[in-house]
C-alpha cells in the first residue's frame, strides 16, 4: 500500500514507518518536527526506495493538499498529535489547535482528494487515538474499557483527542469518508522522548538522580510494547472494518510505583549500582492535578476480529527498552537538551 504517516518522526509513528517499509509498503512520512521529534528514528528506513519525507505542519491545509495530490496514498494514518499531558495543563493551545484543528484540515484534505479520486472503497483515513478519551476507572478489575464505553476526558490532552475522534466518525457518517479508529493504551520501547515515565526513570536512574513518581504511584495503566502497537495499526489499516473502532491493549496493567520498581530491578541486573538497589532513588512528588487513577483495555474485538495479539510480555518488553536506553546515549543525551525536558511540567492547577 502507498501510506501517508502523519507524526512519523515521534514515537509510535516512527515504529508505524519501520514497520511498514520492513513489511514492503510505500510510506510518505508528514511530520512538523515539533520538539517531540527526531528524524534519527527513521534513520534506519530512510534510504528505502518507498520511503519518502516531507516536513509540514498540519494545521496548514495548503500543504496537505499539495502531499496527497503529489503521493497519492491508498490510506492515510493520522498520528501526529501533541501528546504530552503535563505539556497539556500548562499551555493547552497546542493542543487544541494540532489535536482538533490539525485533524479536521487532515479530514477535509482527505475528503478533497478521495472525492477528487472518485471516492475509491479501498481508501482508509486511520485515526490513531487513546484511551484515556474514556476517562477513569474504578479499581475492579472486572471492569475495562470497550469500544462502547462512554467519552470522558478529564485532561486538555485526552479531551483534544476526544474532539478529534468525534470529527472523524462525523466525517464517516455525514460525508461516507472510510474511517477507521484506534484506541490504544500506554505505549512503551525504543525511541521513547525522555519526558515520558519510562525514559525519564531510566535516565534518572543511571544519572544517580531521584526516579519521580507522582502523588502515591497507585495510577494504573495498562502498558503495551510500541512495536505490538505498531502491529496492530498496521492491520486495522488493512483489514478493519470502516466505520468501526478499535481498542488496542496489552492486558498488562501495573500501577506506576509497580512498574518504576520493575524499571529498578532490571537495571540493578543489567548495570547495578555499587551499592544499594535504583529503588533507593524512588522520590514521590505532588500529583498531577487531574490525574486518572486507572485505564484497563479489554481488546477482544481486535483479536477476535482481526487476530492480533501482542507478541512481547511486559517483562521482556521493559527488558529490551531498559537495554535499549543503555546502549543508545547518542539517541537520548541530545533530546534531554530540549526545551521542557527534564523539568517537572503540568503541577498548575
Ligand atoms: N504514547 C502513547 O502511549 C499513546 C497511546 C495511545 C495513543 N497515542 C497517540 O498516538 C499518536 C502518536 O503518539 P506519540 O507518543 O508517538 O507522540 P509523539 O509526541 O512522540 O510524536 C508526535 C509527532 O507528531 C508530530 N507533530 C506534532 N504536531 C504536529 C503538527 N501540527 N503537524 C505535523 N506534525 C506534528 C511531532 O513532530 C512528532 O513527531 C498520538 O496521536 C497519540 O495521541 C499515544
Amino acid at each position: 500500500m502507498r501510506l501517508l504517516v502523519t507524526g512519523g518522526a515521534g514515537f509510535i509513528g516512527s515504529a508505524v514507518v519501520r514497520r511498514a517499509i520492513a513489511d514492503g509498503h510505500q510510506v510518505v512520512n508528514l511530520d512538523a518536527l515539533t520538539y517531540a521529534a527526531c528524524l534519527d528514528n527513521v534513520k534506519s528506513v530512510s534510504n528505502a526506495p518507498g520511503y519518502a519525507f516531507e516536513q509540514a505542519d498540519i494545521r496548514d491545509r495548503a500543504a496537505l493538499d499539495r502531499i496527497l495530490a503529489t503521493h497519492e496514498p491508498d490510506a492515510v494514518m493520522h498520528l501526529a498529535a501533541e501528546s504530552h499531558v503535563d505539556r497539556s495543563i500548562d499551555g493547552p493551545g497546542d493542543f487544541i489547535e494540532t489535536n482538533i484543528t490539525g485533524t479536521y484540515n487532515m479530514l477535509e484534505a482527505t475528503r478533497a482528494y478521495w472525492t477528487a479520486q472518485g471516492r475509491p472503497e479501498a481508501f482508509r483515513f486511520h485515526h490513531i487515538s487513546t484511551d484515556e478519551v474514556f476517562g477513569s476507572l474504578p479499581p475492579d478489575p472486572e471492569v475495562m474499557f470497550t469500544e462502547d464505553t462512554p467519552y470522558d476526558p478529564r485532561s486538555p490532552y485526552s479531551a483534544s483527542k476526544a474532539s478529534s475522534d468525534h470529527l472523524v466518525r462525523a466525517w464517516h457518517e455525514t460525508y461516507g469518508l472510510p474511517v477507521v479508529l484506534t484506541n490504544c493504551s500506554n505505549n512503551y520501547g525504543p525511541f521513547h522522548f525522555p519526558e515520558k515515565l519510562i525514559p525519564v526513570v531510566i535516565l534518572n536512574a543511571i544519572a544517580g538522580k531521584p526516579l519521580p513518581i507522582y502523588g502515591t504511584g497507585a495510577n494504573i495503566r495498562d502498558w503495551l510494547y510500541v512495536e505490538d502497537h505498531a502491529d496492530a495499526l498496521l492491520l486495522v489499516v488493512q483489514k478493519g472494518q470502516v466505520g468501526r473502532s478499535y481498542n488496542i491493549g496489552g492486558e498488562n496493567e501495573r500501577t506506576n510505583l509497580d512498574l518504576v520498581q520493575t524499571l529498578c530491578s532490571i537495571l540493578d541486573r543489567l548495570r547495578p549500582k555499587a551499592q544499594g538497589s535504583y529503588a533507593d532513588q524512588i522520590t514521590f512528588v505532588a500529583d498531577r492535578p487531574g490525574h486518572d487513577a486507572r485505564y484497563a483495555i479489554d481488546p477482544t474485538r481486535i483479536r477476535e476480529e482481526l487476530g492480533w495479539r501482542p507478541s512481547v510480555t511486559v517483562e521482556e518488553g521493559l527488558e529490551r527498552t531498559v537495554r535499549w536506553y543503555l546502549d543508545n546515549e547518542d539517541w537520548w543525551r541530545p533530546l534531554q537538551a530540549r526545551a521542557g525536558v527534564g523539568q517537572r511540567l503540568g503541577v498548575k492547577a
